[in-house]
């Protein structure tokens, strides 16, 4: 459902998939065109979000991906309700550094979690708010590996066969709606990245 006021993009991607890169050249994008917009991400936007976020990157004992899953979705829960919907219902651009797609693609296909009901509870932590638009970039396994480099956090550490769910699961996440995300084919330059997502930038603006 279109956000009545704001705009919600979320920018989706496995580990190394240069997703950030593009957030911020969308950002400068917005702006040179005269529009505000907020930068944010999960997890750890603000607040109780960076003590979350340390948690989940960094702990270093076990965590069962049912905890998993409900750690990233308190930071969510967290992050829409101090940060996201304020901002989308005062008439702001929002752009957000992973969001729910994350939870389907990393703690469902990756991890193996009830794909049913990581949505359900995706909807509760949103209070309903979905994007108006995600991009969803996506690189081969080499490439992404080359990007996320030998120092690896608790999710990058997961192995190979863990990354291709995930990878999968977007692919999976982006036929299933269509109108919403969309594939960008991110092996290529940042430039030529760039063009592909412009495209849909420019029927937002
Ligand atoms: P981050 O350092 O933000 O990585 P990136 O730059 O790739 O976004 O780490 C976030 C990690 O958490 C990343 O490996 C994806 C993972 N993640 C989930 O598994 N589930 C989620 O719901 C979210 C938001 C992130």
């Amino acid at each position: 459902m279109p956000n009545q006021k704001g705009l919600f993009i979320t920018f989706e991607g496995g580990d190394g998939c240069g997703k950030t890169t593009q957030l911020n050249l969308v950002a400068k994008y917005f702006e040179e065109n005269g529009k505000e917009v907020i930068l944010t991400r999960e997890p750890g936007s603000i607040g109780l979000g960076q003590e979350l976020r340390k948690i989940i990157l960094h702990y270093d004992g076990d965590i069962a991906p049912t905890s998993e899953a409900f750690l990233f979705l308190a930071d969510r829960a967290q992050h829409i309700a101090k940060l996201v919907k304020p901002a989308i219902d005062a008439g702001k651009i929002v752009l957000c550094d992973r969001h729910t797609d994350s939870s389907i693609a990393y703690q469902g296909y990756g991890r193996g979690e009830d794909i049913e009901q990581i949505k359900h509870l995706n909807n509760i932590a949103t209070q309903g708010i979905t994007p108006d638009l995600t991009f969803v970039f996506d690189v081969s396994e080499k490439i992404a590996q080359k990007r996320v480099g030998n120092e690896k956090d608790r999710m990058e550490s997961a192995g190979n066969e863990f990354h291709k769910r995930v990878r999968n699961g977007y692919l999976e996440i982006a036929k299933q709606e269509p109108q919403r995300v969309k594939v960008i084919d991110a092996n290529l330059s940042i430039e030529k990245v760039f063009e592909q997502v412009k495209k849909y930038i420019d029927k937002k603006l």
